[in-house]
């Protein structure tokens, strides 16, 4: 039985072959990161939520990395690279994108790899436009300072006749408030034809693909929509990456704000990626990123950072916390001032106190690391105390190694664990031993030297010292 796939009736078209020189940077602007994701990755998932297919990226400038960039994040084929090796304009560029769409019959949306404040809202409202006229829709926006951007020329009735660039635009038209976003949606066969009359006639000897306007104007129509200048604006330097990193970081968390309390919204930074359950509570500074989770309840206290971290229902992280890939379990009490690294996996009601690291460790139910420890590729069972200066010897110089210590163990402060080491059920190790070998069931280990006392010894050294310093006078 064969699978017809409806095709989908949109495509997207990512412009992004510029090198970004105003960030100063080796790095190709649109891999800068806002929130821990590429730039040029926030346009792909408004494509993406459009349903859009194909997806074709039109890149110049380390093309390579981008592509390995997008491949890692999206899939490798998510995207179809087409490389623009000389940039000479964005006419051009889309004239380029549209190879791959040659068989395509729907609406083409063309995006910025560096608008990443596009809100898919507005983007369904363009689609939206052009398909209700089968016309040319494209995002404009009246702007406080309209310097550099493109002016939507509009004849008496308020019809849109064209986009004059701003290097040619005469005094009259550059006091024209509204301006071209730069976004765009058309059917893919007005595309092609009106990329191909361009020409590069104009003060910055490029294919303006702003030109299409006109001609849409005079055949199939042009609609705009209203977009916000804070929404449609790019990101061209570090100042503009950070201001707009800053906005998307408020829009995330004014969503969570609905059902979770943030002590101090303006100074967390939450990734898109990040969930949280209602009645949460998250206090300054904190950060959360990547798949963490946090449970109904939970409360994160000032200067924690998780990454990857799933924290169980009712929790309590107690300031500056650093969690990566860990789990951090219902009812836990963590911190002040843990570490707990990849792999650390906690059961219910654990407590794990301040200057503790972990590292490939699970705590059983109830368990208790409190004081200054360090556990790496252990396994605990459930109610085992392990006391404060509690080691795991986990490496040898050469392989780490395991240390098991079973339900009810009690650690005595002060102990090394030499992996591979087992410490039985209910044993106790008493404080300050070095455990070089396995502890049965309930039994006592103790590896400290003998307590010798010498009585009267105190007066014994004052009294010699007394002397001395009597025969010196
Ligand atoms: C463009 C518009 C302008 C609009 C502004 C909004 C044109 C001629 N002008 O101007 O009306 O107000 O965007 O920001 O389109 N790109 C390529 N290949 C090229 C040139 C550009 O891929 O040859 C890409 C860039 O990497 C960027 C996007 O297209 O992602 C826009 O290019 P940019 O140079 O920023 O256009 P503007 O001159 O700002
Ligand atoms: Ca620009």
């Amino acid at each position: 039985m064969s699978i017809r796939r409806r095709k989908s009736t949109i495509a997207c078209m990512i412009l992004a072959a510029g090198k970004g020189t105003r960030m100063n940077s080796a790095k190709n602007k649109v891999l800068h990161t806002l929130l821990g994701v590429p730039m040029v990755a926030y346009a792909v998932e408004r494509a993406r939520g459009l349903g859009a297919a194909p997806i074709v990226a039109v890149l110049g400038h380390q093309i390579q990395e981008v592509a390995k960039t997008l491949d890692e994040r999206f899939g490798a084929g998510c995207v179809t690279v087409v490389e623009q090796k000389a940039q000479k304009g964005t006419g051009h560029a889309v004239r380029l994108g549209l190879a791959p769409l040659a068989k395509f019959n729907g609406m083409v949306v063309i995006l910025c790899g560096d608008v990443p404040l596009l809100r898919k809202e507005t983007l369904a409202a363009l689609v939206a436009q052009a398909r209700k006229r089968h016309g040319l829709a494209m995002l404009t926006s009246v702007v406080g300072n309209p310097t550099g951007y493109g002016r939507i020329v509009r004849d008496d009735v308020g019809k849109i006749v064209g986009v004059v660039e701003h290097k040619d635009a005469t005094q009259v038209q550059r006091r024209i408030v509204e301006v071209n976003a730069g976004i765009y949606a058309a059917p893919a066969k007005f595309l092609l034809k009106a990329t191909a009359k361009l020409s590069a006639r104009n003060a910055q000897g490029e294919y303006y693909l702003t030109d299409i306007v006109a001609q849409a104007a005079a055949s199939i129509g042009v609609d705009s929509v209203d977009v916000s200048a804070e929404e449609m604006s790019g990101v061209n330097d570090r100042e503009q990456l950070v201001a707009a990193e800053r906005i998307l970081g408020d829009r995330i968390v004014r969503e969570h704000m609905k059902h979770a309390t943030f002590r101090a919204p303006a100074e967390v930074v939450v990734e898109a990626s990040v969930t949280i359950e209602p009645d949460a509570e998250i206090g300054r500074n904190v950060v959360l990123r990547g798949s963490t989770h946090i449970g109904a309840f939970a409360r994160i206290d000032d200067g924690t950072i998780l990454t990857d971290t799933v924290v169980g229902r009712n929790a309590h992280v107690l300031p500056y916390c650093v969690a990566t890939d860990s789990t951090i379990g219902e009812n836990n009490k963590i911190g002040p001032f843990a570490h707990l690294r990849p792999g650390t996996v906690l059961g219910p009601e654990v407590h794990v106190g301040n200057f503790v690291e972990m590292k490939k460790t699970r705590l059983g139910r109830g368990s208790k690391a409190n004081h200054l420890s360090y556990l790496g590729d252990a396994i605990v069972g459930e109610k085992v105390n392990v006391g404060a200066g509690t080691i795991t010897c986990n490496y040898n110089g050469y392989e780490k190694r395991q240390t098991i210590i079973e339900d009810g163990a009690f650690i005595g402060s002060d102990t090394q664990l030499v992996a591979p080491v087992r410490v039985g059920k209910r044993a106790v190790v008493a404080a300050g031993a070095t455990i070089t070998e396995d502890v049965r069931d309930g039994a006592l280990a103790i590896t400290r030297a003998p307590c010798k006392q010498v009585d009267g010894y105190a007066d014994r050294v004052a009294e010699r010292y007394a002397e001395l310093k009597k025969a010196k006078r």
